[in-house]
């Protein structure tokens, strides 16, 4: 199976993006976490903003949007031309058609649920997305404590892709470190987001390293 490490922009010096991406250029992807202030209590940035990012990345921007009115909003991101546009489920009115537009653009979709929204809402849509995310904190801020539940959660969830859709990828986010990504890779994900762990001490290519080798030997002896 294979393993993604996916660094969170959230946690870099936002006046410094462009080396702040070069240090992580090791990495699978960047993690663009937009928020609005309304559908989480914080605000980070919009499309003016991810566009330039993804002007100057070489890396794929998986991008997840934590925002209100995702119906209206998240074909426009797809737009960008980045990699991925994630939605959440419990900010979607037409999840299904929403879905469809943002697969109509060519970047690849994924689903997002909350800690407390159970796996069974998503399970209809799961056959038409790319990838699930599995919230492991309240979404909203960088540096919060990885929920244990989860790791059942993500297992549940691996099950049910096995069954229905072997291709779509696990992500989880939130509280993910070196302390905990051999557990959860374990359980069932394959794509992980970090924030802190990655660029809060240390050099963010060897957290990267380190990360990744821990998940590699989770999800083989998973
Ligand atoms: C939280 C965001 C996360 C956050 C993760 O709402 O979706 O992507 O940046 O940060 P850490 O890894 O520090 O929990
Ligand atoms: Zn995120």
């Amino acid at each position: 199976m294979s393993i993604r490490i996916q660094p969170s922009i959230l946690s870099a010096d936002f006046a410094n993006l462009k080396s702040e991406f070069e240090s992580i250029s090791s990495a699978d992807g960047i993690h663009v976490d937009v928020m609005d202030g309304h559908f989480v209590p914080n605000l980070t940035f919009g499309l003016p903003v991810v566009q330039r990012m993804q002007e100057i990345s070489t890396l794929p921007l998986d991008v997840h949007l934590m925002i209100e009115d995702l119906d209206r909003w998240a074909v426009e991101y797809a737009k960008l031309g980045v990699f991925s546009v994630t939605l959440h489920l419990e900010s979607c009115e037409e999840v299904a058609k929403t879905i469809s537009a943002v697969k109509a653009t060519g970047v690849r979709v994924g689903l997002a649920i909350k800690p407390g929204t159970p796996i069974s809402e998503i399970e209809p849509f799961i056959s038409i997305v790319d990838q699930v995310l599995v919230m492991s904190v309240e979404p909203g801020f960088g540096g919060q404590t990885f929920i244990p539940e989860t790791i059942q959660k993500i297992r549940d969830l691996k099950s049910l892709i096995r069954r229905i859709s072997p291709d779509t990828w696990i992500q989880v986010d939130g509280g993910i470190g070196v302390q905990n990504i051999e557990d959860v890779a374990r359980a069932g994900a394959d794509t992980f987001v970090a924030g802190s762990a990655v660029f809060n001490s240390g050099k963010p290519a060897e957290n990267i390293e380190a990360l990744r080798n821990l998940a590699i030997r989770g999800s083989s002896t998973s």
